[in-house]
């Protein structure tokens, strides 16, 4: 007569298989709960605090201190005393807190600081000294400004535009704008501006 103990079970899947299982899988589940609170605590020292980083700002490295919830343009306008962007609307929706980060327009209202370090910033800033961009220069002629609040972000915003629309008509130029507001009104000044570039160019 057969013992017992040594025929197979039923569902062909013995005891002693049953609680190896189990040992396997609550080692599994234990590394796993360690591996969440690595993570958890790698996440933590990422994000919290203040941290120095290095900005890139108008081709100079800038060491700052910021928070993780530190926007670019907090830095740009309390840290490195660069007031060209404006804080209008904090979602960005104006368009006066326009900057270039790698060459593309960028709010800097609704950025963190802490995802630009690695990159190129460009404020209105660098648009001025003694050789103009020609933006700023048809945007004096065509006198494209009055309260002046908008117009950084403005000059920013056209610089971007026509790098990438050099040959730009005045409604592609009107429509590639529409990122950007006036208060005042002056939309027609700014897209004259706009088009005395491309024609300046083009000559
Ligand atoms: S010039 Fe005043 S908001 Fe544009």
């Amino acid at each position: 007569m057969r013992d017992l103990q040594e025929r197979p079970p039923a569902s062909g899947f013995s005891r002693r298989e049953f609680l190896k299982g189990s040992s396997a899988v609550a080692a599994a589940s234990l590394a796993t709960q360690e591996a969440i609170g690595q993570e958890k605590e790698q996440r933590a020292a990422v994000t919290s605090g203040w941290t120095e980083i290095t900005l890139d700002v108008n081709g100079v490295k800038e060491k700052v201190k910021v928070e993780p919830r530190t926007t670019l343009l907090e830095v740009l306008r309390y840290q490195l005393d660069l007031t060209g962007a404006k804080p209008v609307s904090l979602d960005g929706s104006s368009g006066c807190s326009t900057v270039l980060v790698d060459g593309k327009p960028i709010s800097a209202s609704t950025t963190l600081a802490v995802a630009v370090k690695d990159k190129k910033i460009r404020t209105v800033e660098s648009f001025g000294g003694p050789h103009p961009d020609p933006v700023c220069t048809a945007f004096v002629e065509y006198d494209a400004q009055q309260c002046g609040f908008c117009t950084p972000g403005f000059v920013v915003a056209v610089r971007a535009f026509l790098d990438k629309n050099p040959d730009a008509t005045e409604e592609e130029i009107r429509s590639g704008l529409n990122g950007n507001l006036c208060r005042c009104g002056t939309y027609a000044q700014i897209v004259q501006a706009a088009l005395d570039v491309v024609q300046s160019t083009e000559q």
